[in-house]
């Protein structure tokens, strides 16, 4: 049973916080696929899944999305269509929050260079495109090598970006899960199982492992909504 809407904001409030609350959110098979068989995720939740998805880029200041996802699913900046305008009005939130697309590479969708939205990446960045995306969007470059994730995210935390909503995929949750920077996991279950090569939500080259608590699970009609948080000392 889902609660009433209502009863839905508060059970996804962000926790009152002064510093980056980082949420994550996904759906994934019985089996723990991260996508179908359309190598997307969007099919895999159904309606209940996408209205939560929606609420939770209402409650967002900041979606930050890995590149391969933005060119997967096609990602474009938020619309104020897409989002509850009452429900950011009565936060104090923007309009609309933008979208932080994470890339090394620099290959950013068009749509995606588009003023107001971010990029994330290293400080070693291929220059050229790193100075062209600097014209447009707001480039926030930390890190030698790899991207330097606190530095990132005090410097969101400083333009007031505490509300962090991670939308995948699964390599940089990876990333994310592995500096334990993941305070919570929203975890759609489709009851579908399934075979196949696609990748749990988070994938990465060394095995770590977090503790996490149940905050909430929903059964809506078989699709369960669940929400972990990050058992920290
Ligand atoms: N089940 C779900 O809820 C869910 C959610 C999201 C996505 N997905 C699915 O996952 C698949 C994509 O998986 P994926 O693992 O490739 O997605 P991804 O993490 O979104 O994309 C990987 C790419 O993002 C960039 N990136 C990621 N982490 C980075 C980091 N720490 N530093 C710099 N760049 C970083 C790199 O882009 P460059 O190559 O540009 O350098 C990297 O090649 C798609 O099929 C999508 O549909 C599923």
């Amino acid at each position: 049973m889902v609660p009433d809407r209502a009863e839905l904001e508060r059970f996804y409030a962000y926790p009152v916080t002064d510093r980056p609350w980082v949420r994550t959110n996904f759906v994934s098979t019985l089996d723990g696929a991260a996508y179908a068989g359309d190598g997307k995720s969007g099919s895999l939740g159904g309606p209940v899944d996408k209205e939560i998805f929606a609420l939770m880029r209402s409650l967002a200041d900041v979606i930050i999305v890995g590149a391969g996802t933005a060119r997967t699913e096609g990602y474009e900046p938020v619309q104020p269509e897409d989002v509850d305008a009452d429900l950011r009005s009565r936060l104090g939130l923007a309009p609309v929050p933008p979208i932080a697309v994470v890339s090394r590479r620099l290959d950013i969708p068009d749509a995606l260079v588009s003023p107001g939205q971010f990029v994330i990446t290293s400080a070693d960045a291929p220059p050229a495109a790193l100075e062209m995306l600097r014209d447009t969007v707001d480039v926030l470059a930390f890190g030698e090598g790899q991207v330097d994730w606190p530095a990132v995210l005090a410097e969101l935390s400083s333009r007031g970006l505490n509300r962090v909503l991670c939308e995948g995929g699964p390599s940089l949750h990876g990333e994310l899960v592995g500096l334990d920077l993941v305070d919570e996991l929203c975890l759609t279950i489709a009851p579908v199982m399934s075979s196949g090569a696609a990748p749990r939500i988070a994938h990465s080259p060394s095995f770590v492992e977090h503790a996490m608590q149940l905050g909430h699970v929903f059964d809506a009609d078989g699709v369960l909504l669940t929400r972990w948080v990050r058992t920290r000392p």
